[in-house]
């Protein structure tokens, strides 16, 4: 399997469970040291693991680094695309070159990634999965151009399995998911105003957040089962509210 976006979050937690079940993982982003520890961690677990460091913006290098992998792998069982960033601007403030990052690793990015690797999925009858959100469901002020590029995710990967009928492009909607590192770009100063506003709507606080390892863990089911998968939506529960205060009651 190749997970990208795999230096942390969803993507490292997908990557440390499809392991832990006995596949072979390569692990791409673009912090090469995030990659190298979340290798050895797999690594002293007893999984195998490698890492492969690449930029989704730079189509050379997606195309670079999927070759690397799949020579490393052997071929490809399974792409899941869980890279993406979610900038945190009102809609009125949002810059041309927020808008074009945001599209550039969400949607793009993934586009390359897949034209990378869809010929070995298709020769392998592996599966490609994208880590979707509810918020193209339900938006928040804010992450408008985030909830926009995840519309046009679904978009995309619609287009791929027009294209390439023989391989299975699944979309796995994520509700909000806590240990990640989400929201760590979020300046204090304009998530404090934001914040203030979602409150005032009653938006906020969110009822429930889901542990990362239960995404993890329905993600990587997911790359288990061959047959057509077209869609799941993985959402917090009622019990992972106390689950993440206190991972051991879950
Ligand atoms: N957390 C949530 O509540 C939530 C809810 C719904 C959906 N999601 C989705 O879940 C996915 C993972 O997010 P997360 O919450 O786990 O956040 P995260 O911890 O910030 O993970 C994002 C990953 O994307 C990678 N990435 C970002 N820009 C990249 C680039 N230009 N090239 C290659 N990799 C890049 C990051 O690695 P580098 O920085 O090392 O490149 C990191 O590995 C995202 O698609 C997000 O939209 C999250």
């Amino acid at each position: 399997m190749l997970v990208v976006g795999a230096s942390s979050g969803v993507g490292r937690e997908v990557a440390r469970q499809v392991a832990r079940a006995g596949g072979h993982v390569v692990l791409a982003a673009r912090r090469a040291q995030a990659l190298a520890d979340a290798v050895d961690a797999i690594r002293t677990e007893g999984g195998k693991a490698d890492a492969e460091p690449f930029d989704v913006t730079d189509q050379a290098r997606c195309q670079q680094g999927v070759a690397s992998a799949v020579a490393t792998l052997g071929g490809l069982d399974g792409l899941v695309y869980a890279a993406g960033i979610s900038p945190l601007v009102m809609m009125q403030r949002a810059s041309h070159s927020e808008w074009q990052q945001v599209l550039a690793v969400n949607v793009i990015g993934a586009s390359h990634v897949t034209a990378a690797a869809v010929e070995t999925l298709e020769h392998d009858g592996g599966r490609a999965v994208y880590v979707g959100s509810y918020s193209v469901r339900q938006s928040l002020p804010g992450i408008g151009l985030y909830a926009t590029s995840k519309v046009a995710l679904d978009g995309l990967i619609e287009a791929w399995r027009m294209e390439v009928p023989n391989v299975d492009f699944t979309r796995a909607l994520l509700g909000n998911t806590s240990g990640t590192e989400f929201a760590n770009g979020w300046g204090a100063e304009e998530t404090g105003r934001v914040t203030k506003l979602w409150i005032e709507r009653g938006l906020f606080p969110a009822a429930t957040m889901m542990p990362v390892e239960a995404a993890g863990e329905a993600i990587a089911s997911v790359l288990a089962l061959r047959g057509y998968i077209d869609d799941i939506a993985i959402m917090p529960r009622q019990r992972d509210a106390s689950a993440s205060v206190d991972p051991k009651r879950r």
